[in-house]
């Protein structure tokens, strides 16, 4: 039966609506190529929008958004406006209130993909990391005394509750039964004595649930030195909002760097909207110049395109990015290549177009 997705794009400031318009590009080739129909609604926020408007997104933002089944957004944040005003009035504001509390990143290494490791393929770097998106040590809880003074002291205090520890950890649980994949814990027990082992504790009572899935569970220090070391010891991995937000930049660096690295935001529940990002930002050094890489983009298109169930179709657009990146032809200068941003996309869709 033929469903119509409402998707909210935002493609956001710099490279954001270079590589945005090359993801929707693709959904727009899927639609011909099954039932899925997606009606497409632009928003223009922002940076420029705050430069007009004193504000990142319209007022009402969060009401418009709600309405939609889906958010793409391309990468917020431009000189001129502080970063941490970019960043939270706009994509954590989206994140909060749409309880988007899983984070999920693949890092898997397709063919022709540049890797940093020598005789490293896809046997070895197959991982999707599941980050808690909702709390920890991104709560922003915490407190500025005496500031200026010579005892002038800062808190930043990490929040696990119960409920958001155990449900990340069972969702990652859930992921891993339905992959027949191991399910990796990353966190610090040794040293964060109340927050980590908390987390342990939770892992361990839920993971007696799943007797089916494999576990490990690592610190986070020797997790970063085995991912490089020891990289085919990663399934499936769960891990608090900052250490997955650090492991998965070191992931995007072993699986083709940052031109091709995907995120999505999920509230798992459905209630409301999910997003789906390059998790790039907005590259100011080369915005403007068509050269930034669409690949991301398109990645997170096709996590789009799963998350709504179609996921023999989010395949094959990830084959046609491998067999864009093994072709070599057409690839943008981050990738040693000399083509354009829309030449990138037009050839992904070539591919996907001559798959079906
Ligand atoms: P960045 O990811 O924008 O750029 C880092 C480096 O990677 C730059 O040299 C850039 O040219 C290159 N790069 C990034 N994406 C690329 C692509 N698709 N193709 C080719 N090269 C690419 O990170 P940076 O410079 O730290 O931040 C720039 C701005 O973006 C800041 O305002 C920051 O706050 C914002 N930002 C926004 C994010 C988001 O919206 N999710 C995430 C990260 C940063
Ligand atoms: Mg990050």
């Amino acid at each position: 039966m033929t469903k119509l997705y409402k998707i909210a794009v935002i493609p956001g400031d710099g490279i954001g609506p270079e590589v945005i318009q090359e993801g929707v590009k693709v959904l727009e080739k899927a639609v011909e190529l099954t039932d899925v129909r997606f009606d497409f609604h632009y928003f223009p926020w922002g940076c420029e929008y705050y430069l007009q408007h004193g504000r990142m997104m319209a007022e009402d933002g969060i009401e418009q958004l709600r309405q939609f089944d889906a958010i793409y957004l391309g990468a917020v944040g431009f000189p001129g406006v502080p970063d941490h005003i970019s960043l939270w009035d706009l994509l954590l504001k989206i994140r909060k209130e749409f309880d988007q509390y899983v984070n999920i990143r693949p890092i898997t290494l397709l063919d022709g993909a540049p890797c940093p490791l020598k005789n490293t393929g896809k046997e070895q770097v197959d991982m999707l990391f599941i980050r808690e998106n909702s709390e920890g040590e991104y709560a922003g809880a915490g407190d500025w005394l005496f500031k200026g003074r010579d005892n002038e002291t800062v808190l930043q205090t990490s929040v696990f509750s119960r409920k958001g520890t155990e449900r990340i950890i069972r969702y990652a649980f859930e992921t891993a039964r339905k992959m027949g994949q191991s399910l990796t814990s990353i966190s610090k027990g040794n040293a964060l004595n109340y927050s980590m082992v908390f987390w342990d504790q939770v892992f361990a009572e839920v993971a007696s649930e799943y007797p089916d899935v494999p576990t490990h569970s690592y610190l986070v220090d020797a997790a970063s030195m085995l991912m490089i070391k020891q990289p085919e010891r990663f399934q499936v991995v769960v891990t608090s909002n900052l250490f997955g937000d650090i492991l998965t930049d070191l992931g995007a660096a072993l699986a083709g760097g940052l031109g091709l690295a995907a995120g999505a935001n999920i509230n798992p529940e459905r209630t409301h909207p999910s997003m789906f990002e390059p998790i790039h930002g907005s590259a100011p050094d080369i915005a403007g110049k068509g050269i930034a890489n669409p690949l991301a983009a398109i990645w997170s298109a096709s996590q789009m395109l799963e998350f709504f169930g179609y996921e023999e179709l989010a395949g094959s657009v990830l084959k046609a990015i491998e067999q864009v990146m093994v072709e070599g032809a057409v690839l943008t200068p981050d990738m040693s290549g000399k083509a354009a941003t829309s030449e990138v996309g037009d050839r992904v869709v070539e591919v996907l177009a001559s798959m079906h």
